[in-house]
């Protein structure tokens, strides 16, 4: 399965390549990204939102591959939450370092749905807080292959991930990727 996720995910960095954007606050973001489906997750330095053209290109992002939207939705429907359908997917790679710190996904329009999380390559320790950026977070290793949904009262949870030690990956080397799969519309 990992195998056809890597070749969908090859044509999708073809078409939006892999960048690091700046947040609001002037920082470079050490996690490279990029997006597949309507609407994609950008930040600059005017803030975070989801557009349907890849400001990077110019061009609508890539579509999301059946297979990809369709993995989203059974591992939100395993997890307990019923009809996803994923309107967005945010492919977040990390090299040995990059580190993404404690934060809440909340530009999306409605909270109703999910957040379901793919990981792939390198293992990475993420961490799943409160409803409050107070407080020590829950680690949690997340292995190649892994899924990860959260939602309903758990949705505004506090995430993030601890920088990545150089543990290189049998088939990726040392690279982790993630996919995130939204309804942010
Ligand atoms: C994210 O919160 O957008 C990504 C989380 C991860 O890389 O595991
Ligand atoms: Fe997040």
């Amino acid at each position: 399965m990992a195998g056809a996720l890597l070749t969908e995910l090859a044509a999708v960095e073809a078409a939006a390549p892999l960048r690091n954007m700046v947040t609001p606050g002037g920082f470079t973001m050490s996690v490279a990204l990029t997006n597949c489906g309507a609407l994609g997750w950008t930040s600059d330095r005017r803030g975070y939102r989801y557009t349907g053209i890849d400001p990077l290109t110019g061009q609508a992002w890539p579509p999301m591959p059946q297979a990809l939207a369709r993995l989203a939705r059974e591992a939100a429907q395993a997890a307990g939450f019923d009809g996803f359908a994923p309107d967005a997917c945010l492919v977040n790679h990390y090299l040995p370092g990059a580190r993404l710190s404690l934060h809440q996904d909340k530009d999306e329009r409605s909270y109703d749905f999910p957040i379901v999380s793919v990981s792939l390559g390198m293992s990475a320790t993420f961490l799943f807080g409160g409803l409050a950026r107070a407080g020590r977070p829950l680690r949690v290793p997340l292995h190649h292959g892994d899924v990860v949904a959260w939602g309903g009262v758990d949705r505004l949870r506090y995430h993030g991930v601890l920088p990545l030690a150089d543990a290189p990956h049998p088939v990726l080397g040392s690279r982790r990727i993630n996919l995130t799969f939204r309804r942010a519309g």
